[in-house]
């Protein structure tokens, strides 16, 4: 893969974090960053500015300290609403614009919002339009292949993006229709690709190495962008970074390793969100990190009851401390 460039931002690799709302919050971002993401993308922001003073969206708008080129996307169906939001995230440090129309989410799309959109092209083309106008960084879209798989219009939506001034496209390798059902499907990525010359990148049930490599050599893509296997796996992009460029896998992190990032984790959501909802959302974390690892469900039913910060911080290193002892190593 060669460097890839978004406007002004030559990016360190094409290994991108995919937005996931209630995920990709700064302390994940920040993590996935410094363990090989190139690009990492908030959580989807509503385009309503007027609710931006409640704390959720408050705590999703850019952040100092939040790592560069910061993208925020954001999302809502209303053309000169969704061009408010950008320019005021340009002014709280946005350097990218991501447009989302890739999120089947009911609540989005209940406003005919996310990919919902993708239904009425010459909504989509005032949408990107005026977002486009509205500020001086690049703007990038997210959409998925289509409507349902009998309205699969990615490429006219891609076209449109490319003459609207769109300067890179990710494309989630389903329809709306297909929620996350069956296997993401890369042919019509593929196509999308061939029929416009701004960066594509791909996206859609990417979880290890070798189906990064695959997927990229199906598609033609530019970059990849990752989601659910980053979940309590953050060291994936390493992992399809050295991958890629050597052929060959890195070993699994050690358990001291993951004992490491998993406690640096816990105490930036604790930071981040303060002691009460700190907790709270480390629950889902601390679930996704040992899934793998024996005895997690236990530990998860007894760790999920715990109200403090720092009892779910000695519950951690008790839990990593038993299996240090018993030699476990970590299957990822
Ligand atoms: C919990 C969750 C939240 C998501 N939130 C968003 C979002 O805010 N914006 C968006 O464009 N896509 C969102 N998505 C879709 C992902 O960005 C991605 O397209 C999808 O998960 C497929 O990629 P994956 O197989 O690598 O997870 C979300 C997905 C999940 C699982």
């Amino acid at each position: 893969m060669s460097a890839l460039r978004i406007g002004p931002y030559t990016l360190p690799n094409s290994l991108i974090l995919a937005p996931m709302a209630g995920v990709t919050d700064g302390p994940f971002r920040q993590l996935c960053r410094r363990l090989g993401a190139g690009l990492v993308v908030s959580e989807m922001v509503t385009s309503d500015v007027r609710l931006w003073n409640t704390r959720k969206s408050s705590l999703r708008l850019p952040h100092e300290g939040d790592p560069e080129p910061r993208s925020v996307q954001i999302a809502g169906g209303d053309p000169q609403m969704l061009a408010e939001a950008a320019r005021r995230n340009v002014e709280l440090g946005a350097q990218i614009i991501d447009i989302n129309m890739g999120c089947p989410a009911k609540k989005v799309c209940n406003k005919a919002a996310g990919s919902a959109l993708l239904k009425d092209e010459p909504l989509v083309r005032e949408i990107l339009q005026a977002v486009v106008a509205a500020v001086d960084v690049p703007v990038t879209l997210k959409i998925r292949t289509g409507w349902d798989r009998q309205n699969k219009n990615g490429i006219e939506v891609a076209k449109i993006a490319e003459q609207a001034g769109i300067v890179a496209l990710a494309v989630h390798g389903r329809t709306r229709a297909d929620l996350y059902t069956g296997e993401a499907e890369y042919d019509s990525i593929a196509a999308i690709k061939q029929a416009v010359s701004i960066p594509v990148f791909a996206n859609g049930d990417i979880d290890s190495p070798e189906k990064a490599k695959a997927v990229l050599a199906a598609t033609g893509a530019d970059a990849l962008l990752i989601g659910r296997a980053a979940q309590g796996r953050p060291w994936i992009f390493r992992e399809i970074e050295h991958y890629l460029r050597t052929g060959e896998k890195l070993p699994t992190p050690s358990l001291t390793e993951v004992e490491c990032i998993l406690l640096e984790h816990l105490a930036a959501l604790h930071a981040f969100y303060g002691d009460l909802m700190g907790v709270r959302i480390a629950r889902k974390h601390v679930g996704w990190y040992l899934a793998t690892l024996p005895g997690a469900r236990e530990f998860r039913a007894q760790f999920n009851r715990l109200d403090s910060t720092d009892a779910q911080c000695a519950n951690v290193r008790e839990f990593f401390g038993e299996r240090h002892n018993d030699g476990e190593g970590v299957a990822a």
